[in-house]
C-alpha cells in the first residue's frame, strides 16, 4: 500500500469512529432520561426557595416512609442524587417507577438491590418539579432534611 492510500484509509477509518462514538453518546443521553412523560431536556435555574419549600412539604408527607437523606430506609438514601442522575430521570422515577424499576437500567438495578418497589404517590409534574427542587436544595446544602 502507498502512503497516500494509507492515509486515505485510515482518514476514513478515523471518520466513521467519530460517527460511531457520536451515535453511542447520543443513545446514552436518551437512556439516562429513563422512562416516563419527561422527554425533554430539562434547563435548570438556579435553586428556587419558594419552590423547594413546596417540595418539602410533600417529601415530609409522601415520601419519608421510605426516604431518607443520609442513610437507607426503605429506599436509597437520597443524599447527592441529584449529582448521580440527571433531573429528567429523578422526575420520571417519581412519576413513572413501575415502568422504570421494569425498563430502565438504573431503575432495575436498584429494585434487584432494595427488592422493594417504589409506587407512584400520586404526584403531579409540578409536584415532582418541586421535589426535585427541594432535592437540589438539600444536595447544594441550603436546606438541612428532617
Ligand atoms: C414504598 C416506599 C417508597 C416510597 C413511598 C417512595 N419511594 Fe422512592 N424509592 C423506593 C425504592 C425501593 C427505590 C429503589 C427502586 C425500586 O426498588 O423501586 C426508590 C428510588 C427512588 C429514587 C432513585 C434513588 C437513586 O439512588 O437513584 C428517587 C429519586 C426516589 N425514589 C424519590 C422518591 C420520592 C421523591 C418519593 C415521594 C414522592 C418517593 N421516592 C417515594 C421506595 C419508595
Amino acid at each position: 500500500m502507498q502512503i497516500s492510500e494509507f492515509r486515505k484509509h485510515s482518514t476514513t477509518a478515523l471518520l466513521v469512529m467519530l460517527l460511531c462514538l457520536a451515535a453511542f453518546s447520543g443513545c446514552g443521553k436518551g437512556e439516562e432520561f429513563g422512562v416516563g412523560p419527561v422527554k425533554e431536556e430539562m434547563k435548570l435555574t438556579p435553586v428556587d426557595a419558594a419552590l423547594y419549600s413546596k417540595g418539602e412539604q410533600i417529601f415530609n408527607t409522601k415520601c419519608v416512609a421510605c426516604h431518607k437523606f443520609g442513610s437507607r430506609l426503605v429506599g436509597p438514601p437520597l443524599k447527592d442524587v441529584t449529582k448521580r442522575r440527571r433531573p429528567e430521570w429523578i422526575m420520571n422515577q417519581i412519576l413513572n417507577p413501575l415502568e422504570m424499576t421494569q425498563k430502565d437500567k438504573i431503575s432495575k438495578e436498584l429494585f434487584a438491590q432494595y427488592l422493594i418497589q417504589m409506587t407512584f404517590q400520586d404526584v403531579t409534574t409540578d409536584d415532582a418539579r418541586a421535589l426535585l427542587e427541594y432535592m437540589r436544595a438539600v444536595d447544594e446544602g441550603k436546606v438541612n432534611p428532617q
